[in-house]
């Protein structure tokens, strides 16, 4: 896979108490991790320090948000300079919750992954269409629509990891097919080959999202355009070290 490394982030999203962190930490700590895959966990940023502080060298930590500003008058929000002063490197941004939750438009993912970036972390952005949008057959446009509003504000994608989700694969339990997966991981692919550059399409990662588990993680894995995944429920369990371990 182009020497592609493997990469497997665990997005906690608002879940954990202290007394839960530590039996995450715990089982993370046993592993054992594969050490050809790159592991990064999405913590609440009321962990974020904690987990910092707590968590096996191995395992790197990632906000599951951040602001565009490097400090200032917004209330509630954390800066990038505020995580790389205790020591984090990643920001899960553009996550499919905060967009539909909270509201967050293509163009402001865009301008945070940029501030990020040019603050100096690591940034797995995440894309994904709707069940609708599926139904409607516009994955493609909806994916390369929120990829091309990131690609018109960053230059180098190289601290950049995509997380494809499909919104409807999202804690429901209906995973995509590998085959489903592959298509739109290769769709991307063409499409940075296309848009950016054949050298950010061969080495840029690719995520995939939407209720992945240790039962499903292996044939998912063996994609061709699969370099990794971003779990949510199963993240908190045991077996998130079993996804981890999907690609030996
Ligand atoms: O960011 C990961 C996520 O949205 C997937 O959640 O619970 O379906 O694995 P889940």
């Amino acid at each position: 896979k182009m020497g592609r490394k493997f990469v497997v982030g665990g997005n906690w999203k608002m879940n954990g108490t202290k007394s839960q962190i530590n039996e995450i930490l715990s089982f993370l700590k046993t592993g054992p991790l594969n050490s050809n895959t790159e592991v990064i966990i999405g913590v609440p940023a009321v962990y974020l320090d904690y987990v910092q502080s707590n968590s096996p060298a191995n395992v790197h930590v990632a906000a599951q948000n951040c602001y565009k500003a490097e400090k200032g008058a917004f209330t509630g929000e954390t800066s990038p300079a505020m995580l790389k002063d205790i020591g984090v490197n990643w920001v899960i941004l553009g996550h499919s919750e905060r967009r539909q939750i909270f509201g967050e438009s293509d163009e402001l993912v865009a301008d945070k992954v940029a501030f990020a970036l040019s603050s100096g972390l690591k940034v797995i952005a995440c894309i994904g269409e709707t069940l609708d949008e599926r139904e409607a057959g516009k994955t493609e446009a909806v994916v390369f629509r929120q990829t091309q509003a990131i690609a018109n504000k960053i230059k180098d994608w190289s601290n950049v990891v995509i997380a494809y989700e499909p919104v409807w694969a999202i804690g429901t339990g209906k995973t995509a097919t590998p085959a489903q997966a592959q298509e739109v991981h290769k769709s991307l692919r063409d499409w940075f080959a296309k848009n950016i550059s054949k050298e950010v399409a061969d080495s840029i990662r690719i995520q995939y999202g939407g209720s992945v588990t240790g039962a499903n993680c292996q044939e998912l894995g063996s994609q061709p355009d699969i370099d990794g995944f971003l779990v949510g429920g199963a993240s908190l369990k045991p077996e998130f070290v079993n996804i981890v371990n999907a690609r030996q």
